[in-house]
């Protein structure tokens, strides 16, 4: 297959899972969402993750949505509703959204392209960069952009990156194990994440997630 030739190892290595856990929807016969019903969710879900899907800062920094991998956002969305992922506030949003909102609402973010929030500390993102780019070979951290992207625009599975809150970012990979892969019957994409996150230090967290938080 040309896609998979293309591939760094670790993101080929990957996909096995990738495919097990996003491989059932596509399975079902699915219909289509009205398109009132459609636009009233995603006028919904937009009341917290900004009216451009840019992300808001509130209580708690509410992650960017626009440009993300459709992909990625059914995986999510399943995962709160399958309490693979902790959150309280999106296990109650997610749960009663059916397999063709998902896939809608997940088409409709991707179409979104508003400029990143910023607000990250600039003086960290020369640091962040080389951490994208180069990984930290010394902690056995490979490269952030072998499987997030040169652009950090993800691809399927693998979220896009790009212009996301820095202070999200962050709050999820200082969080990780606590938050993602809590099923341990069913292991899913966030287990490829793990050990990465757990080998950053909280500075090279702060870094790499100034240096996301500006790009476009
Ligand atoms: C009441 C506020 C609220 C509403 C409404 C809401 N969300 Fe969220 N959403 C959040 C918060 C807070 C998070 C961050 C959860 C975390 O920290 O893990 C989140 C996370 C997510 C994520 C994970 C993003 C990532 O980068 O991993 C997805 C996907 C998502 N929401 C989709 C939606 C969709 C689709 C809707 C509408 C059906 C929606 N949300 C409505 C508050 C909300
Ligand atoms: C081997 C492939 C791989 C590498 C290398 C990698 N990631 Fe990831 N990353 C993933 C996958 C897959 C996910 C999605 C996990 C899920 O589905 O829960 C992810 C998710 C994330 C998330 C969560 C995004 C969100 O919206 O909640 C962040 C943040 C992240 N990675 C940052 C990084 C950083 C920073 C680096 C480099 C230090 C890095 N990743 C290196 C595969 C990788």
């Amino acid at each position: 297959m040309k896609i998979i030739s293309s591939m760094s190892p670790w993101r080929a290595a990957i996909l096995a899972i990738a495919f097990t856990t996003a491989g059932h929807a596509e399975e079902n016969q699915k219909g289509t969402v009205p398109a009132q019903e459609l636009q009233a969710k995603f006028d919904y879900c937009r009341t917290c993750h900004g009216v451009s899907g840019q992300g808001f800062r509130g209580a708690y920094p509410m992650p960017r949505l626009a440009g993300q991998q459709p992909e990625y956002i059914e995986n999510q969305l399943r995962a709160f509703i399958e309490r693979r992922r902790t959150n309280p506030v999106m296990f109650n949003v997610a749960h009663v959204l059916s397999p063709e909102m998902i896939d809608g609402l997940a088409e409709r973010f991707k179409e979104l392209n508003p400029k990143p929030l910023g607000g990250a500390p600039k003086e960290l993102v020369a640091e962040g960069k080389t951490i994208f780019e180069d990984g930290l070979p010394s902690a056995d951290v490979p490269p952030c952009a072998s499987c997030h992207g040169p652009e950090a625009k993800g691809d399927g599975s693998f979220p896009r990156l790009a212009g996301q809150l820095n202070d999200y970012i962050f709050n999820k990979l200082t969080n990780w194990t606590k938050e993602r892969g809590q099923d341990p019957a069913h292991p899913d994409t966030s287990a490829i994440m793990e050990p990465i996150a757990h080998k950053l230090t909280q500075a090279q967290i702060a870094a790499v997630a100034a240096y996301l938080s500006y790009l476009e």
